[in-house]
């Protein structure tokens, strides 16, 4: 399976911070934001992957990330010269995804939680017999969202982008499996009233098929709004609580890399001592003081 991050948009909603710098390379806390989408990806054991972003933004996630090889896997590049909408990153990843099933994380998407891992991977497989499998998660005010209405027998029965009157508390949140099939049918998108080719019309397209799978993602997960300055700040806030509660760390790409056997002791020791000036180099050489943990 390949994975895509959509790093691209303008940020309009984080003014004047996103003015000269990519919403996605923004802090959120201790690294930043893009870190915690390709720690999902990583944890689905995707090590396929391609970034999409802006421009002028691609040469800035290059010098961050290089070719993926320091954490073990391959990162590969796309600009997307204008925001045309989600469903873009499968025509503008058309050659890279092949004939192979993939994954779209967006950019600023951060989730945490208990076996969220072994979600993913679970997820991978329910695509293979040709479906799509999307995530819902309850929130306050779904209108801002994508969102999915269930029926008595919690089976998906509509999906809506951003409506005024949702049907349903239960969002759909920037995470999305697809069988390959889905090349073909973000090919065949026509753009929505406000002009982008939308997710929510590669969903629809699957739901009308009836191959679409909704898994609800509990309460004891979080994801986090990064949707705007407060958001971003209450999202740093959460990690720095964690990781100085529990002393583990979110979306720490290079441990999580390690514990997916992608890099060995050894690269994992060259990675934190490349950062042993911060905490966070700091805790990458701690994992192999203690291995227990
Ligand atoms: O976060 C979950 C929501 O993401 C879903 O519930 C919605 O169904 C989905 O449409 C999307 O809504 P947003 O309002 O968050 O979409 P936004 O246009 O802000 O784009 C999300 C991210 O993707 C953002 O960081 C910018 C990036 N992006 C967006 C577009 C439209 C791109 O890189 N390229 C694009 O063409």
């Amino acid at each position: 399976m390949k994975g895509i991050i959509l790093a691209g948009g303008k940020g309009t909603r984080l003014y004047p911070n996103t003015l000269v710098v990519s919403k996605q390379l923004l802090p959120v806390y201790d690294k930043p934001l893009i870190y915690y989408p390709l720690s999902t990806l990583l944890l689905a054991d995707i090590k396929d992957i391609l970034i999409i972003s802006t421009p002028y933004d691609t040469p800035n996630f290059q010098r961050l990330l290089g070719d993926g090889s320091k954490l073990g896997v391959s990162i590969q590049y796309a600009v997307q010269d204008t925001p045309r909408g989600l469903a873009d990153a499968f025509i503008l990843g058309k050659d890279f995804i092949g004939n192979d099933d993939v994954c779209l994380i967006l950019g600023d998407n951060i989730f945490y939680g208990r076996h969220f891992g072994q979600t993913l991977r679970e997820a991978r497989l329910k695509v293979e017999d040709g479906s799509a499998n999307i995530f819902a998660y309850c929130v306050k005010h779904p209108n801002e969202f994508g969102v999915v209405e269930f029926d008595d027998n919690f089976k998906a029965v509509s999906i809506e982008e951003k409506p005024k009157k949702p049907k349903s508390n239960y969002a759909v949140p920037g995470l999305y499996f697809y069988n390959n099939s889905v090349v073909d049918v973000a090919a065949n998108v026509k753009p929505s009233a406000r002009g982008e080719i939308e997710i929510t019309s590669i969903n629809n397209y699957y739901l009308e098929k009836e191959m679409l799978k909704v898994s609800v993602l509990g309460r004891g997960m979080a994801w986090l709004d990064t949707g705007s300055p407060k958001g971003m700040f209450k999202a740093g806030n959460y990690v720095k609580n964690i990781q100085e509660m529990q002393g583990f760390y979110i979306a720490c790409i290079e441990e999580i890399a390690w514990r997916r056997g992608f890099i060995d002791d050894n690269q994992l020791e060259k990675l934190g001592n490349e950062m042993i000036s911060t905490e966070y180099g700091k805790y990458i050489i701690s994992l192999l003081e203690d291995k227990n943990i």
